[in-house]
């Protein structure tokens, strides 16, 4: 066997459905790297013959070694901050109130038309440092803080541009439909037309988009206007998902479900109605414990029926300004099981093979097997449980990023 670097004496947590047991785990395990790909792995005894004189060999110490992790949800790009919000809210006044007023959404959006290119590729290069440091190796970026053509395409070229420049794989999504731009107060659906007429085509041009997300909410659209959005991306040839249910239930949910969605995100207020729908169309489940923590919400996503209803739940930062300014997938993982109750091995399904799906890259990444892309981590824990018990000591000792060791 010829291969570019071998792993030994580490404890793997696949994430792989087809291992039976919990975390797919394979314990005193071995991996091999071919091509940026996994080329062997298995028990350590079973670990066929190899050049050793001519393979770099880790060993482990039997560490754990599991998928890189995958924040399928963040809204990382933006400039300004609203900590002046955070001080209202203290004071009383709730996330709409603040919306409502046109602040919110509005105020960040107004903090990115002036920013340039190089301001915002900066500052968001910084997030993804600190997401990169606790192993996360893909990353969702969405846009959304512009609202007009220009500044929606600036974002996502610099969404893009920071997947060039890091070795973090950056899947970009257009969200055009996050608010309605100031300019369009009162005429809603002409800033619906411009994202369907003269945002998406610029979008399409430059290839600047792998998905497009609308936030469906009594705040920002209703679901006629997110309809006519996600038939214009569906046509565009872009798959679609949904910020949905996260302050009230408006029936975000069976849209998305009858319009194939990949995910339907925040769901605090998703009924059994909802769930069922979602269950059907294989749309999965994106919880987002920062945001509900950061707004104190009370409305607890429905656990109980994803599980009954066997909808694969993600979990992901949704880093943002306004109700998640929290750049840390690992603590996202701490609180989906502390807050929403998860175990911990389903929290790690939401950063890794459930995170993969709602992106659509599961044949690639989000699992350990082989011909995968060589995307894994090595953790200085004794049990995968660790990663969603523990915060502050980022045991993220080791991270590989399609084969390539990356020196943190
Ligand atoms: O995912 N819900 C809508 N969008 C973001 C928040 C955006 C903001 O407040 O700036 C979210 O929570
Ligand atoms: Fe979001």
């Amino acid at each position: 066997m010829s291969w570019d670097h071998v792993w030994i004496d580490v404890n793997i947590a696949t994430m792989d459905s087809k291992v039976a047991a919990p975390y797919g785990a394979i314990t005193n395990a071995a991996i091999a790297v071919k091509n940026g790909q996994i080329a062997w792995l298995g028990p350590r005894s079973e670990l066929p013959d190899f050049d050793v004189l001519a393979t770099p060999v880790y060993r482990g110490y039997q560490k754990w070694l599991t998928p890189g992790l995958i924040d399928a949800h963040t809204h990382l790009v933006y400039a300004g901050n609203r900590a002046n919000e955070f001080e209202m809210r203290l004071q009383g006044a709730s996330y709409q109130d603040i919306a409502n007023a046109g602040g919110g959404i509005i105020s960040t959006v107004k903090a990115c038309r002036e920013a340039d290119e190089a301001e915002l590729f900066n500052l968001a290069r910084k997030r993804l440092n600190a997401l990169a440091k606790e192993g996360v190796t893909t990353v969702e970026i969405k846009s959304g803080y512009g609202l007009d053509t220009a500044t929606e395409l600036k974002m996502l070229r610099v969404a893009r541009e920071l997947g060039k420049h890091h070795h973090v794989e950056v899947q970009t999504t257009f969200l055009g439909a996050h608010a309605i731009a100031a300019e369009y107060k009162h005429n809603p659906d002409a800033y619906v037309d411009l994202v369907i007429n003269d945002m998406l085509p610029a979008v399409m041009k430059e290839n600047l988009a792998d998905a497009v997300d609308v936030f469906c909410e009594g705040i920002a659209f209703n679901l006629e206007q997110t309809e006519r959005v996600l038939q214009a991306a569906k046509r565009a040839g872009l798959p679609i998902k949904l910020h949905a249910e996260q302050l009230s239930n408006i029936g975000a949910s069976e849209l998305a479900a009858k319009l194939g969605a990949l995910s339907v995100d925040h769901i605090e207020f998703l009924d059994e109605a909802g769930v069922k729908a979602i269950s059907q169309s294989g749309t999965c489940a994106v919880l987002l414990p920062g945001a509900f923590y950061f707004l104190r919400e009370t409305k607890l996503p429905p656990i109980d029926l994803l599980r009954q209803y066997q909808v694969p739940m993600v979990i992901a930062s949704d880093i943002n300004p306004g109700s998640s300014p929290i750049c840390s997938t690992l603590l996202m993982l701490n609180m989906a099981c502390t807050l929403f109750r998860l175990t911990p091995e389903e929290a790690l399904k939401g950063v890794t093979i459930n995170a993969a799906k709602a992106l659509g890259i599961e044949h690639k990444v989000g699992s350990l097997a082989i011909g995968k892309q060589a995307d894994f981590c090595l953790w200085d824990i004794h049990s995968p449980a660790e990663l969603a018990y523990a915060y502050g000591v980022n045991p993220c000792e080791q991270v590989i990023k399609s084969g390539r060791i990356i020196q943190q």
